[in-house]
């Protein structure tokens, strides 16, 4: 019986191994990735930053099993069928449902599911809470900000209550005052339910107080160069981390890397 409690326990929620992926281009092929490695445990908060065009969002589509690649994607130790319900994705650019309002969004996925219509009126209400639309409930997409249909993506992964959750700089088109909302509500749901968590952004300071690894992507072809782990006290107010001196090392150190990663970007690009 131990034995096989142990087994669980070293079999990493997520494994990607070697994973490659090129696009066709005009006269060559892009190659996106190269073989890109990365195993996250059950419960772990990963980050991924890096220059813009290194190939971040196709790992992650990768991983969601929207596109095809090159090399091994494991969940739970099996390989991946496509696109699954244990993988909840919120894409860069929010793909909402145009004919639906913003409370039937929110209800999408679950209309799939076996919870009661009234639960799952109780969860798109607090989940519409949550994101500070009450009395739009009824908008459609086209009705809303960019920061607002932004919000009704998250809200309708999280809905669905997956497993893992894949994020494509979900905060990105936020303004400051609402990210940090949404930033302290997705570190309360990841501190209260564990998921495993895997986030795209380019915001150094919202990585590190995010996450408990931050791997660094280097310019096209993308790579994983560098990583940090992060071991900050969640429980810390965020005024109070962000002034800290801990906060702050780990800051500038993953600061300095990613900046490294965009001047070679940068003389990549040049070369073009
Ligand atoms: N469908 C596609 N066809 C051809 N090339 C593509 C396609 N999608 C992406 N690419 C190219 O692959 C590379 C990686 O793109 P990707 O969107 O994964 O980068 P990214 O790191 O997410 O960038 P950003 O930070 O700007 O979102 C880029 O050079 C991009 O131009
Ligand atoms: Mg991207």
């Amino acid at each position: 019986m131990r034995a096989v409690t142990d087994e669980k326990a070293i079999v990493p929620k997520i494994q990607i191994q070697a994973v490659s992926k090129s696009y066709p281009g005009d006269k060559n092929p892009v190659l996106a990735l190269r073989t890109v490695d990365l195993s996250i445990n059950e419960g772990e908060f990963v980050s991924i930053v890096g220059p813009s065009g290194c190939g971040k969002s196709t790992l992650l589509y990768v991983l969601g099993g929207f596109l095809e690649a090159d090399g091994k994607v494991l969940v739970d130790g099996k390989a991946i069928q496509g696109p699954g319900t244990d993988r909840g994705v919120v894409f860069q650019e929010y793909a909402l449902f145009p004919w639906l309002t913003v409370r039937n969004n929110i209800l999408y996925g679950l209309e799939r599911g076996a919870l009661a219509p009234e639960e799952r009126a109780r969860i798109a209400d607090r989940l519409i809470g949550v994101i500070g639309l009450k009395g739009f409930e009824d908008r459609y997409p086209r009705e809303l900000s960019g920061g607002m249909k932004q919000r009704v993506a998250i809200a309708r992964t999280l809905a669905c209550d997956p497993a893992i959750l894949l994020l494509d700089e979900p905060f990105g088109a936020l303004d400051a005052q609402t990210r940090e909302v949404m930033q302290d509500e997705l570190l309360r749901i990841w501190l209260e339910t564990r998921k495993t968590v895997l986030m795209i952004t380019h915001d150094v300071n919202e990585a590190v107080y995010l996450s408990n690894r931050i791997c660094v992507m280097s310019a096209r072809p993308g790579q994983i160069v560098e990583e940090f782990k992060i071991d900050l006290d969640r429980t810390i107010p965020r005024e109070r981390l962000f002034t800290s001196d801990a906060f702050n090392k780990t800051r500038n150190e993953v600061w300095i890397s990613v900046r490294q990663q965009a001047l070679a970007a940068e003389k990549l690009n040049a070369r073009v």
